[in-house]
């Protein structure tokens, strides 16, 4: 396990790294690669090229997850899992999601490098999908293979030219005919999947791993409110639906729906869409979105339920009609998976802090499937979903040689005999 550990190459993950980078570059080096787009065809193919040199197995399933296999001595075993996702935000960084997927690669490269053939298979997994940027909501990929919702699901939703998922996916599948399809769902023995924290907390204490256990609830909405359009300059205010106005009220009940002096709770609007969008038309219509977040189910409920009625409440002259779209509750991870990525670091001699994340991931899907745990590494000022996100080369390092050790310990440990 030492010599695995060892093996890891920093300069290597780097550089595949920064390739992957320059798919979708954005200037202030940040990437804008959304899910199915001829981007990430690009990413993927340079994915199953490098496993496929360390002659790794590649598969798809029907939600377009890519999967790569490294058999182990005892090919029936449940495979230890690892990955993340390789779509980005619009605005996004070079780090979240890519990070994941690259260091299962580099573990499975340095597996090869130096020989060691674990009893279990080891598998990297690039869910797609995580973000929902594109296509809303997000972890379309991770939810299909866990069974939460069909992978038709999505079909309909449309991104900002109006393609839809559905044919977005097609394209995706007919672009990667050439590989083996596999079915959706699986039982691994266990999966670890690493990422950037995005949040402050491990710089500002200088700890070089964060052990994470668990990830807070999500809930997102669309709201539609729906007004009249009418003359900028002669309709009278007393006739006016103004769908702008009411929006300005839903967010300012919302404001004070989620207002948490605790800053626990949190409240986003991210995206909004007007109709027709014109300087000197009332606007007839306002599509938005809200994120909220809370790692208390109870609360998480309870706000989220109150979310369409207090929208609702707000109209003064428009009609609006509030759907959730996302719902992931609030998830802890097994408390073995925990130790196993303490005592990882530990090994490693890396410094560590218990944390659980603010961000959601498709880790959150698999822990009703298996046990889960995931492996932070340091985000420069916690910045993320914004091109300055940084973690260092070594800091990245670090985090993939502590998931080769906890990889490792699961994907070699003899199965426990039944008392005789
Ligand atoms: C994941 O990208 C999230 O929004 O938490
Ligand atoms: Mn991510
Ligand atoms: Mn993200």
């Amino acid at each position: 396990m030492n010599d695995v550990a060892r093996a890891i190459n920093e300069a290597r993950q780097w550089s595949r790294l920064m390739e992957w980078s320059e798919l979708g570059a954005i200037p202030g080096n940040g990437v804008n690669r959304p899910c199915l787009c001829v981007l990430d065809r690009r990413a993927r193919r340079m994915l199953i090229a490098w496993a496929t040199e360390i002659g790794a197995t590649v598969s798809v399933d029907e939600a377009a997850n890519l999967w790569l296999r490294r058999e182990g001595t005892e090919q029936a075993a449940a495979p230890v899992l690892t990955g993340s996702h390789m779509d980005t935000q619009p605005a996004g960084g070079r780090f979240d999601g890519a990070y994941g997927v690259m260091a299962g690669l580099e573990v499975m490269t340095a597996l090869h490098d130096v020989g060691h053939v674990t009893r279990r298979p080891i598998e990297v997994v690039a869910w797609t999908n995580e973000e929902g940027s594109r296509f809303a909501p997000g972890c379309t990929g991770s939810m299909s293979w866990a069974g939460v919702h069909p992978s038709d699901s999505w079909d309909e939703v449309r991104d900002h030219n109006g393609i839809a998922y559905g044919a977005a996916l097609a394209e995706q599948l007919a672009a990667e005919a050439d590989l083996p399809r596999r079915p959706l769902g699986s039982r691994p023995h266990a999966y670890i999947e690493a990422h950037i924290e995005q949040g402050p907390l491990l710089e500002a204490q200088g700890i070089d791993i964060g052990v994470v256990t668990g990830i807070q609830g999500s809930r997102w909405f669309t709201v539609t409110i729906e007004g009249a359009s009418a003359h900028a300059g002669t309709a009278p205010l007393l006739l006016r639906q103004d769908a702008m106005q009411d929006f300005v009220r839903a967010v300012t009940a919302l404001n004070t729906l989620t207002h948490d002096p605790d800053d626990v709770l949190r409240f986003t609007v991210g995206r909004v869409s007007v109709s027709p969008n014109s300087s000197n038309s009332v606007a007839e219509r306002v599509v938005f979105s809200i994120d909220l977040r809370h790692p208390d189910r109870d609360v998480l409920l309870a706000r989220g339920d109150a979310v369409p009625g207090t929208v609702k409440a707000a109209m003064a002259s428009c009609r609006a009609t509030v759907v959730e779209t996302f719902h992931a509750m609030p998830a802890t991870f097994d408390p073995e998976i925990v130790e196993v990525v303490a005592q990882a670091a530990i090994a490693q001699g890396a410094s560590q802090v218990r944390l659980a994340s603010g961000a959601f991931h498709d880790a959150q899907f698999v822990v009703p499937i298996a046990p889960t745990g995931m492996i932070f590494v340091p985000s420069h000022k916690g910045i993320s979903h914004n091109p300055a996100e940084y973690t260092s080369s070594s800091q990245l390092a670090i985090g993939t040689q502590v998931l080769a050790r906890a990889l490792i310990s699961l994907a070699d440990a003899q199965p426990t005999l039944p008392p005789a």
